[in-house]
């Protein structure tokens, strides 16, 4: 099933089922449609009784692709693996880039992250061989950039666990960043539940021109429509301006569109994306994308009135658009280049830049190489080098064989640059700096997507900013954040120069240098998956038990969250995400963030059982030891933010019966339902507080247990009082049995 091989059957089968989805859809709602609504919709699996209201109702949809990174597919594939099916229902890849750490260059960071991530390297290719998803190995290259050269595709629907996977927008593609548990649903044959988003109109007017470049329109959106503006939004871009803009170009934006928050980011096919399809061997695929293009751009009267279609619209002028930088620790501070002299003097920032860092899944494409290696050429010839540390991450093998060959390389190491793994590195902390301690105060500058404090070399005291590869080549050339390449003159032997606008094919003239040695096959069922009996990092799952029939009772109260409680409170990341791949590990650190009611504590409560204070956890494991079930009580909206599965995953595995709520955030109920767990809520909210620490706790009605008939929590008082509180539910009969049978996957499993 999976693999690069099968990829233009899979297309075909995609625009079959758009039109058949569509030509239902039009009848329904009788209005011209968005680009993002054909995608969308054409992915729905129930077409015809789908509740289509946006922002509103949440969607089914049946996605063409899933990938993962290593990080998150360990859990992701642990979870598939307990569904019992043999292969993936759709496509699947996993991508070894998180895990490799930059330090002193790409051969030894690459040999020290193979030791280091043995066990999880040696798990996740014998499980993808096993289960046919393809797999590429270490230093073969960043997920969104590996996908977008080999398998993101015009009209595609593709879920990745990874935040940046809307990358593949640029290539036409609704991509979107979830959980483990989605993929591995997804993966087991379920469809993926996502709020059906609004969409907001992004016009593209002019050319890009001189120093100004693709990363600077998403820089520029992201000020305008601040981190939070794309929340349940996709963004669609339109007009003329669009076709100035490279493929790549393209996915840098759509790749930042994670930073709006937004569900993903799309533009429609045009004569660039033709382009790099065919640069990247898939001419067969630009060909069918021709033949239906259609259904892969908005409807005409969409664009001539593009108002009364999104739900918002912005237009932005590239012929006039100035280079900027954004930071430090937001991606929304930004600053047009004219101004960050005026803008770093306010604010008091360090302007002598420490390091420049270029690369990463959202700005390493060949153009992105090319362009800045023009720029050390230039410094070359002028007989100047980096004042800052430069560092380039290239985003593949493909990329980095190509610009081995065309010289860019050379261009770089020529000034001072240092060529790192093809791999995540210090985009995601995994930069390990001799140069400055942690606490000491210094500024930076990269060409990747997120600047929050930490998220490079882990250092608080680090400024993060971010701008395009060119400008960030400019500015460690210069070795100032304030260095302006448009006005200002840099030194050299020679007297004062200013540096030449960029330059650089969109496509290498002599074709890409492909490379699959990467790139592992799957072989199906006779291979073994590999996890150590004796592994801190993996475990093998164990299905949760079925129900036992009964009434819940006897229960106690684990923990009664107040205020704010979401996914990072009940399963926070950080040095947890070590043991993401092993349950068992990763939940010691259940609910560490949850503020427990009674004494206002974060993350402790007091056990009925032994009277002593604990972590959540460890009083989870000695009422699990003592065959207690527990329940979770929660106050509004438990459980927002990620689709973290461990979040739910966690409760369950040390006996977590019901999570009780003033309300709920969608997706975390629909993962706990998934888990097993009862997650119900109070039909009266103020019922939370009449809730006590020692109360015995039973649900009533289980055995009766149908969508929309009410429950009954049914609370024991220390003086014998009973009080019965009436709880709603938003289970579906398959819900339902989700919980009989113990989990949504024993369900598949037993099918
Ligand atoms: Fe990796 Fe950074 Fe992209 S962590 S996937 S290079 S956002």
């Amino acid at each position: 099933m999976a693999g690069i091989e099968t990829t233009l059957g899979l297309v075909e089968k995609t625009y079959n089922k758009t039109r058949e989805n569509l030509s239902v859809v039009r009848d329904r709602l009788n209005k011209p449609l968005t680009l993002a609504e054909k995608i969308m919709y054409g992915h729905l699996d129930d077409p015809k009784n789908q509740d289509l209201k946006q922002g509103e109702s949440f969607l089914l949809l049946n996605p063409d692709r899933v990938a993962m990174q290593d990080a998150t597919a360990q859990m992701a594939i642990l979870q598939f693996m307990l569904s019992g099916r043999d292969e993936s229902a759709v496509p699947a890849t996993v991508h070894c880039d998180h895990l490799i750490r930059a330090y002193k260059g790409e051969d030894s960071d690459l040999a020290v992250a193979m030791d280091e991530n043995r066990e999880v390297y040696d798990f996740l290719a014998s499980a993808s061989s096993r289960y046919n998803l393809g797999f590429w190995k270490p230093g073969a290259g960043i997920i969104h950039q590996v996908i977008l050269e080999n398998y993101a595709f015009p009209g595609g629907l593709m879920i990745g666990t990874d935040s940046h996977t809307p990358n593949a927008g640029g290539l036409g593609m609704c991509a979107s960043g979830v959980g483990g548990a989605d993929a591995s649903d997804v993966m087991a044959g379920l469809n993926w539940e996502v709020k059906n988003p609004t969409v907001v109109g992004v016009k593209l007017i002019g050319k890009l021109n001189g120093w100004t470049s693709a990363k600077d329109v998403i820089i520029k959106l992201i000020g305008m429509l601040t981190v939070k503006g794309g929340t349940n939004r996709i963004i669609e871009y339109f007009g003329d301006g669009c076709e100035s803009i490279s493929c790549t170009g393209k996915a840098t934006i759509t790749n930042m569109g994670a930073e709006l928050g937004a569900t993903c980011s799309v533009f429609q096919y045009d004569s660039r994306m033709k382009d790099y399809l065919e640069a990247t061997n898939r001419a067969d695929i630009a060909k069918l994308a021709m033949e239906n293009i259609d259904i892969l751009t908005p409807d005409s009267e969409v664009v001539a009135n593009p108002d009364l279609y999104y739900e918002k619209v912005i237009e932005i002028d590239l012929s006039t658009l100035e280079p900027h930088i954004t930071g430090p620790h937001t991606p929304d501070a930004f600053h047009p280049l004219s101004k960050v002299k005026e803008d770093g003097a306010k604010e008091g920032w360090e302007l002598n830049l420490s390091s420049g860092l270029i690369g990463s899944c959202t700005n390493s494409s060949y153009e992105d190489m090319g362009r800045s290696a023009s720029i050390c050429k230039q410094a070359k010839k002028l007989g100047i080098k980096m004042k800052s540390t430069y560092f380039v991450s290239p985003g593949s093998t493909q990329v980095r064989k190509t610009i081995d060959r065309d010289g860019f390389t050379q261009d770089f190491e020529d000034v001072g640059g240092v060529m790192l793994a093809n791999a995540c590195g210090p985009c995601i902390g995994q930069w390990s700096r001799d140069d400055f301690k942690k606490g000491e105060r210094n500024t930076i500058i990269n060409s990747f997507n997120r600047n929050f404090r930490a998220r490079n070399d882990a250092n608080p005291e680090t400024l993060g900013f971010i701008g395009s590869p060119e400008i960030v080549t400019a500015m460690a050339l210069a070795g100032r954040l304030d260095f302006n390449p448009i006005t200002d003159t840099i030194s050299t032997p020679n007297g004062d120069i200013k540096l030449e606008a960029p330059v650089g094919d969109e496509l290498p003239k002599n074709g890409f240098v492909t490379d699959l040695d990467g790139y592992q096959k799957p072989e199906g069922r006779g291979v073994q998956v590999i996890v150590a009996d004796d592994s801190k990092r993996l475990q093998l799952l164990t299905p949760f038990a079925p129900w036992d029939g009964e009434d819940i009772t006897d229960s106690l109260l684990l923990c009664k969250a107040k205020g704010k409680c979401t996914t990072d409170h009940i399963s926070p990341a950080g040095p947890w995400l070590q043991y993401r791949g092993h349950l068992d590990n990763i939940s010691d650190n259940m609910l560490t963030g949850a503020v427990n009611a009674f004494s206002g504590e974060t993350g402790e409560a007091t056990s009925i059982l032994s009277g002593e204070k604990h972590s959540f956890s460890k009083v989870a494991r000695e009422y699990k030891a003592a065959g207690k079930s527990w329940f979770i009580i929660g106050d509004e909206n438990y459980g927002e933010g990620s689709s973290r599965e461990h979040a739910a995953m966690s409760p369950r595995l040390l006996g977590c019966k019901a999570v009780i709520t003033r309300s709920f955030a969608r997706i975390h109920e629909t993962n706990l339902k998934k888990q097993g767990v009862l997650a119900l809520t109070f039909k009266n909210p103020e019922d939370y507080d009449r809730v006590d620490r020692t109360d015995i706790l039973a649900i009533k009605g289980v055995k009766e247990f149908a969508p929309g008939v009410e429950l009954t929590l049914e609370i024991k008082k220390d003086d014998g009082e009973i009080v019965n509180i009436p709880l709603v539910h938003t289970f579906n009969n398959l819900q339902i049995e989700w919980f009989k049978a113990g989990s949504a996957l024993n369900v598949l499993r037993n099918s």
